[in-house]
Formats: structure tokens, sequence, C-alpha cells
């Protein structure tokens, strides 16, 4: 027998973190994520090994997310999961799952793009923040994905900017690497960032459209200046690192922020949301909160646990989802690329 409260499992296995989380009318019950260390020795994602991974992981993430929200499968009321877009081989092992699991429940099955759950994952109930309110504008900040997304509902959502090449965590864990850094080198920059002095080296900010992005250039900048400076002192970067990870912060944070503005001055759209594992970088949610005293903006940023991948944002998704009806078809299948 199903009670009244509506429990959704969700299910993120779209890159190197296989997730599972319960949630119930908007409250968080379980959020359990198995991050992949096997990546780190590789300096990058192998897709390969994470699909691997995927599979050993996927059944014990559910069981503990289940045993943590104190619930039995039996009481799910549907199975959401990440369709799209990440690795081929990784969602593939979500989808199957997921679908398998549905079946065997009789339950709906319901599928969730990636990008549009950590716009969502603003809807989570949590002590600390308020949901937005429609419209509002998101700059969704991850490993894969840079753009500033017009949201007028749920489901009603436009790109109205992004990055023309990588993707501003790509920028962040490529340079890190120049720096000799572990993967992922973007919190251990802001790591070293806090120590630093932000304006002790100066790196360009490219020129493309004023809503849009282009890291490339930053990435190749850095090692030019990186070399060079090596070959004056040996020690130039065990020497200057805070410093050089403060620069880079602050040059990738004004970046952002002076789109986000333009943004903002273009829509007149004052309430805005961040997003994406990016999200969790000090320097960013700093910025925001600046800007909300003195730009006059409401701003939303997530709690870290929903920055970086997780599947409590694919289970807010699904229930929000669940309560229009919106489910998948048995033969649903995974998209490498999917837009919002
Ligand atoms: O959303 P996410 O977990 O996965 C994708 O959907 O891509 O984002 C991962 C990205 C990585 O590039 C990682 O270096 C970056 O988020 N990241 C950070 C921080 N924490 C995670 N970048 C800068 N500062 C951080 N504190
Ligand atoms: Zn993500």
């Amino acid at each position: 027998m199903k009670s009244k409260h509506t429990y959704i499992l969700g299910i993120e296995s779209s890159c190197d973190d296989t997730a599972a989380a319960v949630i119930c009318n908007g409250t968080v019950l379980s959020n359990v994520v198995a991050t992949q260390s096997i990546h780190k020795e590789f300096g990058g994602v192998v897709p390969e090994l994470a699909s691997r991974a995927h599979q050993q992981n996927i059944v014990p993430v559910v069981q503990l997310a289940l045993h943590k929200a104190n619930i039995d499968k039996k009481q799910l009321n549907a199975i959401a999961f990440t369709r799209g877009p990440g690795l081929m081989g990784s969602l593939l092992v979500g989808t199957s799952f997921s679908k398998s699991l549905a079946m065997g429940l009789e339950v709906p099955l319901i599928d969730v793009n990636h990008m549009q759950a950590h716009i969502l994952a603003h809807f989570i109930k949590t002590e600390e923040q308020t949901a937005p309110q429609f419209p509002f504008l998101a700059l969704t900040i991850s490993g894969g994905h840079t753009q500033i997304v017009k949201v007028d509902d749920y489901f009603k959502m436009e790109v109205i900017g992004q990055s023309i090449d990588d993707a501003v965590g790509e920028a962040f864990d490529k340079t890190a690497k120049i720096l000799g850094l572990s993967y992922p080198g973007g919190p251990l920059i802001d790591k070293y960032a806090q120590k630093g002095n932000p304006k002790a080296f100066k790196f360009p900010k490219p020129k493309v459209g004023p809503l849009d992005f282009s890291f490339s250039g930053l990435k190749t900048s850095v090692l030019y200046f990186v070399e060079k400076q090596v070959k004056i002192n040996p020690d130039f970067i065990s020497e200057n690192i805070s410093d050089v990870c403060a620069s880079l912060q602050f040059t990738i944070v004004e970046y952002l922020m002076d789109k986000l503005k333009n943004a903002v001055k273009q829509t007149g759209i004052t309430e805005v949301a961040i997003g994406g594992g990016v999200s969790a970088n000090s320097g960013i949610r700093n910025a925001m909160l600046q800007a909300e005293k003195e730009l006059g903006w409401k701003t939303h940023i997530p709690k870290f646990e929903y920055c970086t991948d997780n599947a409590a944002m694919i289970a807010i998704v699904g229930e929000l989802k669940y309560k229009q009806q919106l489910f998948a078809d048995n033969d649903v299948v995974a998209k490498a690329r999917m837009k919002l």
C-alpha cells in the first residue's frame, strides 16, 4: 500500500559520480554520492572506467539511499534518472538500471535533463534558502556547460548565452593541470586562491558576444605565462601557486559576473541563481552575495551538496514531473547530447 507521501528515487550517472537520492514532498530524505577516485591518476575522467565503476556502485548506492531514507523500495512512487547530457557509457548504466527497477516495481519512469536538474535543484526545500520566483536567470557552470538561462517556468527555459568553446569547469581543471594539480582541479584552485593575492597577475578576458563566454584562450595564456616564468625561475609554480590561483579565479569570476550583469541589464530580471559544480567556488559565491548587497539582485546560491553532481537534483525534477504526470516510455534512450 502506498502512503499519501510521494517518494521519488533519483539516480544520477552522467559522468563520474554514481548517485542516488530519495525525496519526499520537496524534502531530501537521503542523498548518496559515490565519487569515483579511479580517474585521479589519469588526470581526467576515463569514460570506460567510469561506466564500469557505475556498474559496480549503482546497486549499493541505491540500497544505501533507500536505507538512509528509511523506506522500502515498494514505497517508491516513481524512478527518476538522468537521461543526458553526459558520457554515453555512464548514462547507459543509470538508464538501464532505472528502467528495470521501474518495470519491476510497476511505477512510472521519469527522464531528467541533467542541466535542467542543476537549475531546478533550487526547488529542493532547505532551511537556508527560498526557491526562486519565475522568471529568473540561471548561470549554469559545470565541467561540461557554461550557460545563462532564462527560466520562465519549471520546464520553460531558454539559453540566452553560452560558451563558444570550453566550459568554465574545464578552464579550472585544465589550468590546474598546467599548474601540476590533480583532477578535478577546480576545488584545488579555489583552496589555493583563498590564500593568494587576486591582483598579483593579470590574465585576459576573451571578447565574445555580451552574453557569451570563451575559455580556451585563457587556458593557452596560462600555459604560455607559466612556461615563460618557469624558464626564469624553475620554482615559480611552487613559490607562487596561491597568487596564480587567486589571480586566475579572480579573472574567471569577474568574467562570469560581467556576463550575468549584461544578462540582467538585457532582460530586466534581477532574480539570479547559480548552479553546477563551479557554483561551489568560494569566489563566485562571494560575488553573488556582493551583487545582492550592491546591485539589489535577489540571488540564489545552492547548498554545497547540491552544486556538484548529485541525485537529489534529479529526484526534485522527478517530483516536479510526477506532479504533471510527465512520464517516460520504457523504450526511452540515453542521450549524450541533450538540449535544455
Ligand atoms: O556539475 P559537476 O559536478 O559535473 C558536471 O556536470 O560537469 O561539475 C564539475 C566541475 C569540475 O570542473 C570541477 O573542477 C568544478 O565543477 N568545481 C569547482 C569547484 N568545485 C567543483 N570549480 C571551481 N571551484 C570549486 N570549488
Ligand atoms: Zn553536473
